[in-house]
């Protein structure tokens, strides 16, 4: 299967998630393609470093995302950070600017994923899976769900993985939200 991951990332934690969604579906046999959406205002802060700096790097080094991307793929898989339990203006726009699939029709029947990055156990990840999972409604993007939902937290209805940075820079994921994937990964 092609997947197509397109995320939104400014610290690094959603990014993380889209890597570990990345590497499982690799390890399955899948090819993969991952990319970021246009954040113009990001900028590299002074006091970041060492392990989180590179992995900020590698971030910023993928391409960035284009509505035609989503075409060639079976699965998309969607992430974003939580910003007042919505999806980022950046990841909004990625999804604004792919208008013309939808007229057209173009994404009916692909399978869809989602994944979100909160600072807060009930900071309204699940609002935000709700907004990506209404867009894949609109699409007509068959929504897949994920065997848990909430990562180090706990309220737990939504589709999709909520992970908690509890506002943390890392360049690692933890090991539940890395192993929740890999069991998803043999899923689909
Ligand atoms: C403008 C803004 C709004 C935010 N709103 C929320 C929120 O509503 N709920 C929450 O839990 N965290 C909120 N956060 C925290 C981020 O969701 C959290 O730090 C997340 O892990 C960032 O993801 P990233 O590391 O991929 O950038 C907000 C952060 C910013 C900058």
């Amino acid at each position: 299967m092609k997947a197509v991951i397109v995320f939104h990332s400014v610290c690094g934690n959603t990014y993380l998630i889209a890597r570990a969604f990345e590497k499982a579906l690799l390890n399955g046999g899948h090819q993969v393609v991952l990319r970021r959406v246009v954040d113009s205002d990001w900028v590299e802060k002074p006091d970041v470093a060492g392990d989180v700096l590179a992995s900020l790097r590698a971030m910023r080094a993928l391409p960035e995302a284009k509505p035609d991307d989503l075409l060639s793929a079976d699965i998309i898989l969607m992430g974003s950070p939580v910003y007042f339990g919505n999806v980022s203006a950046e990841l909004k726009a990625f999804m604004d600017s792919t208008g013309g699939l939808w007229f057209q029709g173009k994404l009916v029947g692909k399978k869809f994923a989602a994944f979100v990055s909160a600072g807060n156990p009930d900071g309204g990840g699940d609002l935000t899976l709700a907004v990506l999972h209404t867009y894949a409604k609109y699409m007509g993007l068959l929504s897949l769900p994920l065997p848990i939902t909430v990562l180090q937290g706990d309220n737990g209805n939504a589709l999709g993985i909520i992970q908690y940075s509890n506002g943390k820079l890392s360049a690692t994921l933890d090991d539940k939200t890395s192993r929740l994937i890999d069991r998803w990964s043999r899923t689909i």
